[in-house]
């Protein structure tokens, strides 16, 4: 499909280049520690959460438990993976192993699987759980749901409709940024079939996307239509931002993080450029303490902030480094940047100050909007700090 290309501007310069030389003063025992408060955290949620799922966003800084029938329940199971890889201790890996019949169920039934979100959903449960424990029944669950999103594809468009039914006019040919954290499910089911298809659906998505969701100045659009019979760009709009042309924090932190891991699989270099891109903007807009607020037109006042956007972005720059060669001078920046973004998430954000509280990281924002889960925790504002960690702690190999 020929687009006409977008004029790139040139990526900002980092507005804290002098902060960013240097990571910040923790020691290796801090991030233990800030891991340790995490896993106690997961620990003790077991008994709630060992046949139910915590609810996307808590109320009053707790979650309520649900069934596996949301887009977020992976969020929960791969924690338990993380936690079992942190500690070794066999009960994260029998009850991530306990609810994996689930992931099936939920496919046989079809049960919420109309959202691209099943990237999401079966990498985090099951590919995790193929790749960490050589868990064959996970492995075809996965690749099962590799295959019910790919009905998502649409050829023409070459893009894949985010949510809802197929027909549904109000989401026909409409993708998120979001997605781009669901291709790896796509990449990963090609390599294990070496069948190219997946791969080839996830690479056109990401270059449309990178091409119409990402702006000429490296901010995003959260939502893009496109006409399915003709393949047509139509038009950017939002649905959690805070208007069609700013810039929902979230969407841009998935970008970066969804750019990154899309490199693991393909060495396409403007993925890097354009998390490179991405990253700039979202961190030159970020207040004092280096946490967003939910939309990053925001850069002071009383508006609430994301903490689960810093914990995604922090998790994107790390990937983002680790694929850059030594000699990039920007590599520590970033790493020094995701550092000291998790150090103000140890420091200030956590539920240590809580004890009240089930979740891990305070602050988050669901969607403003619609006044979902507005100042709470939400389950993968938790996740990703937990896997920020395990970054910074060990040699964490990915599970995207
Ligand atoms: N809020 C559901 C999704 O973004 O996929
Ligand atoms: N993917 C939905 C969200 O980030 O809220």
């Amino acid at each position: 499909m020929a687009a006409v290309p977008v004029e790139r501007k040139t990526i900002e310069p980092l507005a804290r280049a002098e902060l960013f030389s240097s990571p910040p003063g923790l020691e290796a025992g801090d991030w233990r520690k800030a891991m340790d408060f995490a896993v106690s955290r997961i620990h003790a949620n077991i008994p709630a959460f060992r046949n139910a799922y915590p609810a996307p966003a808590s109320v009053d800084d707790v979650y309520p438990a649900i069934a596996n029938t949301e887009w977020t329940s992976s969020f929960w199971t791969g924690m338990l993976h993380l936690a079992g890889e942190a500690t070794g201790d066999r009960a994260f890996r029998e009850t991530a192993a306990g609810q994996l019949p689930d992931y099936r169920a939920r496919l046989d039934t079809r049960t919420a699987t109309d959202t691209h979100d099943l990237g999401f959903l079966y990498t985090l449960s099951c590919v995790a759980a193929w790749k960490l424990h050589g868990d064959g029944a996970a492995r075809a669950t996965a690749l099962k749901a590799a295959d019910l999103l790919m009905f998502r594809y649409f050829e023409k468009a070459g893009i894949i409709q985010a949510w809802g039914d197929l027909g549904d006019p109000a989401q026909r040919g409409r993708i998120i940024i979001d997605c781009a954290m669901n291709l790896p499910l796509l990449h990963w089911a090609s390599e294990e079939t070496r069948n190219p298809h997946y791969r080839e659906a996830a690479v056109s998505h990401l270059a449309r996307a990178n091409e119409f969701l990402v702006r000429e100045d490296w901010s995003s659009f959260h939502t893009y239509y496109f006409d399915t019979g003709t393949g047509q760009p139509l038009r950017g709009t939002t649905a959690q931002g805070y208007s069609n042309d700013s810039c929902w924090a979230r969407g841009q932190a998935w970008a970066i993080l969804g750019n990154a891991l899309s490199y693991r699989y393909v060495r396409d270099p403007e993925y890097l450029e354009t998390a490179r891109g991405l990253a700039h903007y979202f961190l030159n807009r970020l207040p004092g303490d280096l946490v967003p607020y939910w939309d990053l037109c925001f850069t002071s006042g009383d508006e609430e902030r994301d903490s689960s956007s810093a914990s995604i972005a922090a998790c994107g720059l790390l990937e983002l480094a680790s694929w850059l060669p030594v000699s990039d001078p920007l590599r520590r920046s970033y790493e020094n940047a995701a550092l000291r973004l998790l150090a103000s998430l140890a420091a200030s954000y956590t539920t240590a100050s809580r004890p009240d509280s089930n979740g891990i990281l305070l602050h988050a924002v669901y969607g403003k909007p619609m006044g979902d889960g507005v100042d709470e925790c939400n389950i993968w504002g938790d996740y990703f700090y937990v896997e920020a960690l395990s970054r910074v702690l060990f040699a964490w190999r990915p599970y995207w």
